[in-house]
């Protein structure tokens, strides 16, 4: 089911957060799978739960907080989505992606996007991080793309193009910031497939074998409506599993072990976030 949202959706939203705060955030984060905690370390802010925000999706996955924060970090004034609602969850793109709407409409022109994210490059270990640099979206391919349905001009163009869709300069920062506090920091391609299932051992081979490093079930999404309305964007993936390439091996990929791969994930990601933010 296709829904369009119109201007009166998101500005009833942003009067919401509004009248809450008069905070006016120069950044957006949306914090993935387990790596809520990085939400902890924005000061003197608000929360907003999403139940509070008319038509914002709620997130009903274990790991997922479902609270808008805005605060201070790095001296910065952030707004961070603490978990976020999936296309799986049985919602459609549009109201995955209402949320990144709500920043646009917030005045926001930067995000930072994190995901929990299986590691497909077979250099890539548990509790690795990567920088995405480009992405293959299955799930639009199929026709699942937020972009879909009457283009808003007010807001950006039919027709977007793809080359820079992961912004250059905060891809160096990211990268001058992990090298200055000596963490490792990969940069590859991600790959958004729907999910709720993980991927069978054929479809991680097809995925390594079509250039990708590492695959989830977000971001892409996000990454194209904040593009449309003009956003930079960045976006890292904490690998909190190995991906399975053979039938019958003895593991099996689940959640439990994606969220406990956070809690090694949380701090290297925060350093690395806190940097890129306090340079902005
Ligand atoms: N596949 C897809 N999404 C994921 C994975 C995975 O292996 N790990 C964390 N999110």
């Amino acid at each position: 089911m296709q829904m369009n949202y119109t201007h009166t959706d998101y500005e009833q939203a942003v009067k919401v957060i509004r009248a809450k705060t008069t905070m006016q955030p120069v950044v957006g984060l949306v914090l993935g799978s387990g790596l809520g905690g990085l939400a902890d370390q924005i000061q003197d802010g608000v929360a907003i739960p999403y139940h509070d925000i008319p038509g914002w999706p709620q997130s009903t996955v274990v790991g997922h907080s479902g609270k808008l924060v805005i605060g201070y970090l790095e001296g910065k004034i952030v707004v961070a989505q603490q978990g976020r609602a999936h296309f799986y969850e049985g919602y459609t793109m549009q109201q995955v992606t209402f949320p990144m709407r709500i920043m646009h409409f917030m005045g926001v022109k930067k995000v930072i996007l994190t995901n929990a994210a299986g590691g497909v490059n077979k250099s890539y270990h548990t509790g690795d991080l990567m920088l995405l640099n480009d992405h293959i979206n299955f799930v639009g391919m199929v026709g699942n793309n937020p972009l879909m349905g009457p283009n808003d001009d007010s807001i950006g163009p039919r027709f977007l193009g793809m080359a820079h869709t992961y912004d250059a300069d905060l891809r160096n920062t990211a990268k001058q910031v992990a090298k200055a506090e000596g963490i490792q920091l990969h940069e590859g391609v991600y790959a958004c497939l729907s999910g709720p299932n993980f991927e069978t051992p054929a479809e991680i081979r097809m995925l390594r074998a079509i250039g990708a490093d590492a695959v989830g079930m977000s971001t892409v999404h996000e990454a194209l409506v904040a593009r449309h309305a003009g956003m930079s964007v960045m976006a890292c993936s904490g690998i909190t599993n190995e991906c399975i390439d053979q039938v019958d091996a003895e593991v099996e990929t689940n959640h439990e072990e994606v969220l406990d791969a956070g809690k090694i994930l949380v701090p290297k990601l925060t350093v690395i976030l806190q940097g890129v933010i306090r340079s902005l």
